[in-house]
């Protein structure tokens, strides 16, 4: 079978992933490929499978959900949105949302939003957004993304964008003008390499968005949904967004991106300003309002919290014996290790995959590991047992 597929894949489908493994089967924090291999899933998705593989209350919500309505059109209020809705705004900020289909769409809206914002108080339309960020590969957040090499061949960029060091405020104070109306920032860079915001940054880029009248954006799509160890990443600063966008994990695997508004904002966007065929549909709003509660039921963010103790201590200790470890951070279960080079990160990766572990990279020489929120102590310390092996191998 597998290698059909591989010669399928080579034929018709367009090479924009470098891949060469088929997986057939995922059952909590494993998935199988092809040949019958099973592997502890470090990756969970890039972080969307955070409850793991076809969790059995979300499967049976799919079923009975695909069983009565799949979908109705954005005509139509279904029983499941608005309750989404109330559970989002109860995380997080109390605002209002709009439903899409992936974190690029989400934070497509969420520009929209802000621009239209901004032609209401004084005709103002520019973002400052972050160096070696990563917001989605459309056009628009294609401009706000950081990271220029997913940027080369696809100009002229839109207009309308500005980048600050991430973690330097004055450079973010030099950028703003007469024209800027928000800021927009990942809480935690995801594919940037797992680098956190400082909360004196973060705290500060507040203050200055209150000061100027801009809004701050926060793109929380890879840290959001109890990824670092709270609802949303943001909360462990104490600051509040004015807008902020979810997708990836919030229906653990099936296709959603949200942007949330402060209720102050709600009227901003009106009937016939944005809309999407797909975007809040029953049957994947109906599985994300089972994530809510299954995260709630199964004391999820306790989970992160202690298994994320006990990670960063295994990882802290690895770091005092490999010198080429440069750092171990990140928060919750959003970790990266940044090794010394690429060489060195691919032999870790390659090892580990070898062994049964799938791994993630992220920026240039980052090991990225995100398993499943309600992984348990024993396949945690089962990973770890694989990452040093492949650690002492490379
Ligand atoms: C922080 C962040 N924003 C946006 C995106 C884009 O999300 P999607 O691939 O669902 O369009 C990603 C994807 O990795 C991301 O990590």
């Amino acid at each position: 079978m597998t290698e059909n597929l591989l010669n399928l894949e080579k034929t018709h489908v367009l090479h924009t992933y470098n891949r060469n493994m088929v997986v057939t089967r995922g059952e909590g924090p494993y998935i199988w490929d092809g040949e019958g291999n099973k592997y502890l899933d470090f990756t969970s998705g890039i972080s969307v499978c955070n409850l793991g593989h076809c969790h059995p209350r979300l499967t049976k919500v799919i079923a009975e959900q695909a069983a009565k309505l799949v979908h109705c059109s954005n005509y139509y209020i279904n029983e499941y949105t608005p309750v989404l809705a109330q559970k989002i705004a109860e995380h997080s900020f109390g605002g209002r949302c709009f439903f899409g289909n992936s974190g690029a769409e989400a934070n497509e809206g969420m520009i929209k939003f802000a621009r239209k914002w901004g032609w209401l108080n004084g005709g103002r339309n520019e973002i400052i957004c972050m160096d070696n960020s990563f917001h989605g590969r459309t056009l628009g957040t294609l401009a706000a993304t950081g990271r220029t090499k997913y940027r080369e061949g696809f100009g002229p960029d839109m207009q309308g964008f500005s980048f600050a060091n991430l973690n330097d405020l004055d450079s973010v104070k030099k950028l703003i003008t007469n024209k800027t109306v928000a800021v927009m920032l990942e809480p935690v860079q995801g594919e940037g390499g797992v680098l956190p915001v400082t909360r004196d940054f973060i705290c500060g880029v507040r203050k200055l968005c209150d000061e100027n009248n801009l809004l701050l954006l926060l793109d929380e799509v890879q840290c959001g949904m109890a990824r670092t160890g709270t609802y949303f990443a943001y909360e462990r600063f104490g600051v509040k967004p004015d807008a902020m966008t979810i997708a990836k994990a919030i229906a653990n695997g099936l296709p959603m991106g949200v942007f949330e508004v402060r209720q102050e904002y709600g009227d901003v966007l009106q009937p016939g300003n944005h809309g999407t065929t797909f975007g809040g549909n029953p049957l994947i709003s109906a599985v994300a309002c089972e994530v809510f509660d299954i995260m709630r039921d199964e004391d999820v963010i306790d989970n992160v919290r202690t298994q994320s103790w006990r990670f960063f201590n295994a990882l802290n200790d690895l770091q005092k014996q490999y010198d080429f470890i440069r750092d171990v951070r990140g928060h919750g279960l959003m970790v990266g290790v940044e090794l010394d080079t690429k060489e060195r990160l691919s032999k870790v990766t390659a090892t580990c995959k070898a062994k049964g572990l799938l791994v993630l990279t992220a920026g240039e020489t980052v090991l990225r590991l995100m398993p499943p929120l309600n992984i348990t102590a024993e396949r945690l310390d089962e990973g770890l047992e694989i990452i040093k092996a492949a650690l002492q191998e490379a």
